[in-house]
């Protein structure tokens, strides 16, 4: 019976299929992303859809910028360990697209996430506003229950949360995700938010010989 007791008190609670969100903390020294900032900044003509308040860089390509092509170099380890993550291998990966964001007081970014890649990341080049942190969100009609629990009363946690919000990133952190993943910037009650965002994709999966390679 005491051996029973004991099993008992052992439950174990176990998360299943959980989703990688891996945070490089100073990716870029502060100087660095300090001077990609101002240079970004002034390339930043393309206004966004839904916000006036936010305009993005057209897409940058290799040898625009010095800066950006040292920083995809930066980011490649960590791509391919969120491919592991993943996928199960060390794969070639490659960043395809990469540009900035420039959000000023007032400006958010709409609920979205990233077609035709695998994973997507952001490097902040400024410190966001604790209101402009980027927020995650949960599938939208997913396979789960319709009904929910929302009210002073209740507590939210991993199981239940509809949303998470990036823990306080520094300048030169990078953040990688899923690309499939949905996120959004709430309206930037501080300052400028300058942000570098990219899509990757892995060259070549394989599933037991039905493999497909991708190229941008
Ligand atoms: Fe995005």
């Amino acid at each position: 019976m005491p051996d029973q007791v004991n099993r008992a008190q052992a439950a174990t609670v176990f998360e299943l299929f959980p989703t990688p969100v891996l945070h490089v903390p100073a990716l870029l020294t502060t100087p660095d992303a300090q001077a990609l900032a101002q240079r970004l900044v002034l390339r930043a003509a393309v206004p966004n859809s839904s916000s006036d308040k936010l305009a993005h860089t057209q897409p940058l390509a290799p040898g625009d910028d010095a800066g950006v092509d040292a920083l995809v170099s930066l980011i490649r380890p960590h791509l391919q360990r969120m491919g592991q993550l993943l996928f199960g291998q060390t794969l070639p990966w490659l960043v395809k697209d990469i540009w900035a964001n420039v959000l000023q007081t007032g400006g958010q970014q709409a609920l979205h996430n990233h077609a035709n890649c695998f994973v997507s990341g952001i490097v902040y080049l400024t410190e966001p506003d604790a209101s402009a942190r980027t927020v995650f969100a949960r599938p939208l009609g997913g396979a789960d229950f319709v009904f929910r629990n929302d009210h002073a009363g209740s507590q939210t946690n991993a199981f239940n949360a509809a949303k998470w919000i990036v823990p306080a990133p520094q300048v030169g952190d990078l953040l990688l995700f899923p690309s499939y993943l949905l996120h959004e910037v709430p309206r930037n009650q501080g300052g400028e938010r300058i942000s570098v965002a990219f899509n990757a994709i892995a060259q070549r999966l394989d599933s037991w010989g039905y493999a497909v390679s991708f190229q941008p």
